[in-house]
Formats: C-alpha cells, sequence, structure tokens
C-alpha cells in the first residue's frame, strides 16, 4: 500500500531544490512539509540526516527521517538545532486532494472540512456557516483573488440563513464558474497558511547555520510574493535566485501538479 503512495507520488522541483540546498553527506536538513516524504527520502538518500514536520497526523514516517506531527512554525518557535538546510513545499498534498472525505476538492461531495491537521476543531464548515459577510468577501478577495468575492460571500449569507451549508457540493451550487478561488481562500483560512509562511520566514534564519540555505516551493502568487520579500529585505538572508526556478517541459508531461511551483532559495550570510 506505501509503495503504491510512494510511486505515485512525484516531488515537485526535486533536483532544483536538492542542487539549491547543496546536499552533502553527514548534513543536518529539515523538511518542514514531509507529505509522502519525496523530498526528504531524497536527501536522506544523498546522506543528509532529516527532522520533518507534517502537521497532517496522516503522514507517515519513513525509516531514518525523524518525523514530527506540528506545524512547521510551531516547532521551529521550540527548536535549537541548527540545520545546513532547510525545504519547504508549501500547500497541500496529492494526498489530501486525492481524499473526498477531506474536503479539499470542489468536485467531490464531502462535509466542508479542509484541514491539514485533523486534530483541530477549526474546519471551513466555520468559517461558510460562522464568519459574516464582510470577513468572508475578505477572505475571498484576499487569499482566493476572487473579484465576485462579495456576491459569492452575500449569497452564501443569504442561503444559510435557512440550514447550514454543510458539504463541498452544496457550496460549489451557487458559486458555479469560479468554485477554486473560493477553495483556494476557505483552506487557506481555515489553516492559517500565510500565518504560518510569515512565521516560519521570520524563524528560519534563525535555525540555519552560517551559509546554511533555504528553500521554498510555493503555488500560488500570495506565497510567493511573502517569499520574496523576506528574501530581498531580510538582512540575514542573501537570495540565490533572482527569479523563481519553474518546472522543465519534461516535469510538467510527467507531474502536472508542477504547473504553478515557483522555487526560490536563499543562504544565510
Ligand atoms: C505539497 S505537500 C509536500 C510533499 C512532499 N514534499 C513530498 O515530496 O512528499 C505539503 C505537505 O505539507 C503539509 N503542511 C502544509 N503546511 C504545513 C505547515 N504549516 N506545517 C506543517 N506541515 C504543513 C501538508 O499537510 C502536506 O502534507
Amino acid at each position: 500500500m506505501e509503495d503504491n503512495i510512494y510511486v505515485s507520488h512525484i516531488p515537485v522541483l526535486l533536483d532544483a531544490s536538492l542542487e539549491l540546498l547543496q546536499i552533502a553527506p553527514g548534513g543536518s536538513y529539515f523538511d518542514g512539509t514531509f507529505g509522502f516524504g519525496g523530498h526528504s527520502r531524497a536527501i536522506a538518500a544523498l546522506g543528509g540526516c532529516v527532522t520533518a514536520t507534517d502537521r497532517d497526523p496522516a503522514a507517515v514516517a519513513t525509516e531514518g527521517i525523524r518525523l514530527v506531527h506540528s506545524s512547521f512554525a510551531e516547532f521551529l518557535a521550540n527548536d535549537v538545532s541548527r540545520y545546513d538546510g532547510m525545504l519547504f513545499d508549501l500547500g497541500v498534498s496529492s494526498m489530501q486532494l486525492d481524499d473526498a472525505s477531506r474536503g479539499f476538492s470542489f468536485s467531490k461531495d464531502a462535509p466542508l472540512d479542509m484541514r491539514m491537521d485533523t486534530s483541530r476543531e477549526f474546519s471551513a464548515y466555520d468559517i461558510v456557516n460562522g464568519w459574516d459577510e464582510d470577513e468572508l468577501a475578505r477572505i475571498f478577495y484576499a487569499y482566493g483573488e476572487e473579484r465576485y468575492g462579495r456576491q459569492i460571500a452575500r449569497r452564501i449569507c443569504e442561503r444559510r440563513q435557512y440550514t447550514p451549508i454543510a458539504t463541498t457540493l452544496e457550496l460549489t451550487e451557487f458559486i458555479k464558474g469560479h468554485p477554486k478561488r473560493v477553495f483556494q481562500a476557505l483552506r487557506i483560512a481555515v489553516n492559517d497558511e500565510l500565518g504560518e509562511l510569515e512565521r516560519m520566514l521570520k524563524l528560519a534564519p534563525e535555525r540555519l547555520k552560517p551559509g546554511g540555505r533555504l528553500a521554498i516551493i510555493s503555488f500560488h502568487s500570495l506565497e510567493d510574493r511573502l517569499v520574496k520579500h523576506a528574501f530581498r529585505d531580510d538582512e540575514r538572508l542573501k537570495a540565490l535566485t533572482k527569479h523563481p526556478v519553474t518546472a522543465s517541459e519534461a516535469e510538467l508531461k510527467t507531474n502536472p501538479r508542477a504547473a504553478s511551483a515557483k522555487l526560490r532559495a536563499a543562504t544565510l550570510v
């Protein structure tokens, strides 16, 4: 079963990540977003010692890799180690997207959930049925870049007066045409993804050895902007990538998920 999972999952921008991190045998590395462990296992195969986090309790450790079930920002806030390299492959995994019951996909019916960390209570249901129209419009616009965010928020609030909106397909029913942006916005809000990224960008340089490297793969412009600005403005860091690294034609053929991936790296000065 696990073998099949590993085979079906292809780590995004793997070669470029390994190259930018300059993996060396015996070096210590932190993988904040373990997922299926694709990047972690490749680092370990090159002789690196890997400590990893994933906030999803469904992430299963691989032999030889220390996996902690935690948000990366929470872990780093309490960590005292210094790493030669740190990697973050942000967002959801294909396992989370493909598991209909998790509620991440707008094309599969499921309870409105979208929690990466299923041990927490707060879910997309609480946002859709509890937040007021202004807050909903704000996140649809800010996190989904959805220009009809206000109208969608209004429709949600009208509809839920009668009965709660409980499932993904109930939600998509009245946002036909643009569920993707609304789902992205809800997912980011449920998991406080931008807050996690901002906290990590402050903490990661403290956990790097001098000359150590930080590599971040992001999947939408909101994340990439935060990374780009931190690498430009944080005096502790020097950017190694002027422009983000993106997937080659060859990678795109085998891994469509790589289409929106942007990799940036920096080193501790
Ligand atoms: C894109 S996948 C990583 C895939 C992984 N690089 C691989 O090759 O298998 C992202 C993973 O990071 C986890 N994740 C996202 N944000 C996180 C956070 N703030 N703290 C810890 N884990 C997080 C998700 O649960 C998901 O499993």
